[in-house]
């Protein structure tokens, strides 16, 4: 559930008239809904309320300064992939003590920016990575938590770009090869043993995939245990879908009561790293239509949000719900294709959608609090939208639409 919906024909988020956000901020703007992030994030903190738990949120869904707040005012703690989102998370007044380092991809810069600010465990996905880390900590007469990101090649059922749990993918430690890492890993001086790490991939819709996962990984921890290698906790990822058209994804408390049910006593502190299913929901993209367009093939809604806004439908072929802000309008009914002025024919929003429009209505596409905003660039030149969090009467822009100004900062023409 979200808090945005219709009042007396008009979109509302929380008890805000979206129109009014509009005629405030202009489009193309996203706004998130403060009661949807608290809500969604509470919603896995209490499913794991029963044991010693921490829900990392996902940096990497919604990466804005006032979505890491709020959610950093809950006690969340943050599942990072940069340099960038450390600073991100810190500057919204996040705890690093509470901060997992994700990605196959460290920087000896970016791991030393993590040690000196004090992260809680860096999640290694490599060997050359671990002994790396080991030796950037000791230079710095630290010692790196440590967990290692296991691949127990499960397949997740999502598309195949955000599928990241199978043997061909790029991420994690194969099962096998996980034990002698472990083992070499106590050995190193710059490392201590934190827990391990499992994420097979994102927008999973059902439970069956999150289990085999965990079944394998007890595996592992079972014999670590048996072996003497201490660690405390187990880091189950993210992934868990949201809902964009018909998907009925699980809850996180049928996903929470599924994984702690499966550790059967065993005692492990449990991290979760939702990105999605805690920002999904939260937000929507508002742009206007500015021109219809008739083929003999097609209707186009051109509108003034493109695939520069929001990547999704372009790079997934993703399905977003888009409606009109205001719903009753004296246009005919027509069958559209939603679709942004970026000059590739891939830059659709929406195909096929029957919608009453007509130029200057607004609409919403719904479902764009995760991996919107955060995916988006200045492809085109085009700068990018304007950010608005809303808490129940009040909104609040948490982000100035960018200026023409802004995109050409930085750059400077050949001397001479
Ligand atoms: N943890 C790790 C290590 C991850 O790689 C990811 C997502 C998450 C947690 C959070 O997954 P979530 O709960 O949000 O599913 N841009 C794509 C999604 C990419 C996900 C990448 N990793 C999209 O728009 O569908």
């Amino acid at each position: 559930m979200d808090h945005f919906e219709y009042r007396n024909g008009e979109l509302h988020a929380e008890n805000v008239p979206v129109s009014e956000i509009v005629r405030r901020h202009g489009t193309p703007c996203y706004v998130y809904s403060r009661a949807t992030l608290t809500r969604h994030y509470q919603a896995f903190d209490r499913a794991l309320a029963g044991v010693d738990h921490l829900v990392c949120y996902a940096v990497k869904a919604n990466a804005s300064l006032a979505v890491l707040q709020v959610l950093a005012r809950l006690g969340s703690g943050f599942d990072i992939v940069s340099g960038g989102e450390l600073v991100r998370v810190l500057r919204a007044g996040g705890d690093a003590r509470k901060v997992v380092f994700s990605g196959v991809g460290k920087t000896a810069a970016e791991m030393k920016q993590a040690l000196v600010a004090g992260v809680g465990c860096f999640n290694v996905e490599s060997e050359a990575e671990l002994l790396r880390l080991s030796e950037i900590a000791a230079g710095l007469r630290k010692r790196a938590p440590v967990a290692l990101r296991v691949n127990p090649d499960v397949d997740p059922k999502t598309h195949p770009y955000i599928a990241t749990g199978l043997k061909q993918n790029k991420f994690g430690v194969e099962m096998s090869a996980a034990e002698p890492l472990y083992r070499r890993a106590r050995d190193l001086p710059g490392l201590e043993i934190a827990g391990i790490a499992c994420h097979i991939g994102s927008q999973v819709l059902e439970l069956q995939p999150f289990l085999d996962a965990l079944d394998r990984v007890l595996v592992l921890v079972d014999r670590l245990r048996d072996r003497g290698i201490p660690f405390t906790h187990l880091d189950v990822g993210g992934g868990l879908g949201v809902r964009y058209q018909e998907e009925n994804p699980p809850s996180p408390s049928e996903l929470a009561g599924a994984v702690l049910a499966r550790l059967a006593g065993r005692k492990l502190k449990i991290l979760m790293e939702p990105g999605r299913a805690i920002a999904g929901n939260a937000g929507v993209l508002l742009t206007r239509v500015e021109y219809l367009k008739s083929t003999p093939d097609k209707n186009f809604a051109i509108v003034d949000a493109a695939m520069n806004d929001l990547l999704r439908p372009a790079l997934y072929d993703a399905w977003h719900a888009i409606l009109p802000v205001t719903e009753t309008t004296a246009a005919p009914k027509r069958v559209y294709d939603v679709v942004g002025p970026v000059c590739e024919s891939g830059d659709w929003l929406g195909r096929d959608r029957e919608l009453a429009i007509a130029p200057g209505d607004v609409l919403a596409v719904r479902t764009a609090g995760a991996y919107g905003f955060a995916m988006s660039s200045n492809y085109n030149a085009r700068p990018r939208a304007a950010e608005i969090m809303v808490d129940g009467k009040q909104f609040h822009l948490i982000r100035a639409r960018e200026s023409l100004d802004d995109l050409l900062r930085g750059e400077t023409l050949w001397p001479g």
